[in-house]
């Protein structure tokens, strides 16, 4: 039983499991259609951290970012420069051209899922249009790189070749993760490295990409005031999407979105 070993660090889910993290990914994505409604300039983000927080709550769910470990609200929010972990405040007013990443966990019977989307608001410039683009994309290379049995290093070498390819750069600071029993669990999955490496994914996990890609540089640093807010090293631009993915024998079923 080559992959007993697995089993035992509980990286396999159970079908149970599976359609528990399937109901927690559905309200998810439904926290995120309810932000993307009514995002627009004028807005503050602790407005989204409002939204998240009353529609999680009114549909019998919990947001996990809440006290996870300290963090002081229910949802992430991004903005511009920001890479992610940005809190919301209600002196952070959105204003035309502004692009924000609203990265949002469900809690729902117990179970996880993790999804985050950009919003651009009203009309912004090309370079900031072009870096949304290629973020989604690079989302989107890394799970058409999943096969059953693949490495992590495959998902990490589709999205780093694109992010290089538009001349923009991979965070290496952050991964991806398991995910679904708890808000954070083995394996990472990294988004910088090469085809080949790192863990083997197996079918009946349950897993998040989530890469982050910055204008300028790969390097980031850590707001010393909040201790959370993590923001490109040159203060340019960045832009992240997530997903929570479950791997089949088939393929990959998007859980969360
Ligand atoms: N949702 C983030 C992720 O994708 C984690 C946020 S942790 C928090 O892994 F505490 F900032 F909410
Ligand atoms: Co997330
Ligand atoms: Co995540």
């Amino acid at each position: 039983m080559v992959f007993n070993k697995f089993k035992n660090k509980k990286l396999i889910k159970s079908p149970e499991q599976i359609e528990g993290i399937r109901k927690a990914g559905l309200l998810n994505n439904a926290v995120l259609d309810e932000v993307a409604k009514h995002i627009c300039a004028g807005m503050s983000t602790e407005d989204i951290n409002t939204i998240v927080h009353e529609y999680t709550i009114a549909h019998g769910g919990i947001p996990a970012p809440l006290n996870y470990e300290g963090f002081p609200k229910s949802v992430c929010t991004s903005l511009n420069e920001v890479v992610c972990h940005g809190i919301p405040n209600e002196d952070e007013i959105l204003i035309e051209g502004d692009i924000i990443n609203v990265d949002s966990t469900t809690i729902v019977d117990g179970y996880y899922a993790d999804a985050s989307r950009m919003f651009i608001i009203g009309r912004t410039t090309p370079e900031r249009e072009h870096l949304v683009k290629v973020a989604k994309e690079c989302l989107e290379l890394g799970i058409k790189a999943i096969h059953p049995y693949c490495h992590v290093g495959d998902i990490a070498a589709a999205i780093t070749k694109h992010a290089h390819d538009n001349g923009l750069y991979v965070v290496r600071d952050y991964t991806g993760h398991g995910v679904g029993i708890k808000f954070h669990e083995d394996p990472d999955i990294v988004h910088y490295g090469k085809a080949g490496k790192g863990p083997v994914l197996v079918p009946g996990m349950v897993f998040t990409v989530e890469p982050m890609i910055n204008i300028g540089t790969w390097k980031v640093f850590v707001d010393e005031d909040d201790d959370w807010t993590v923001v490109n090293d040159l203060e340019l631009d960045s832009a992240q999407w997530e997903k929570t993915l479950l791997l089949t024998e088939d393929g990959v079923e998007i859980l969360s979105e």
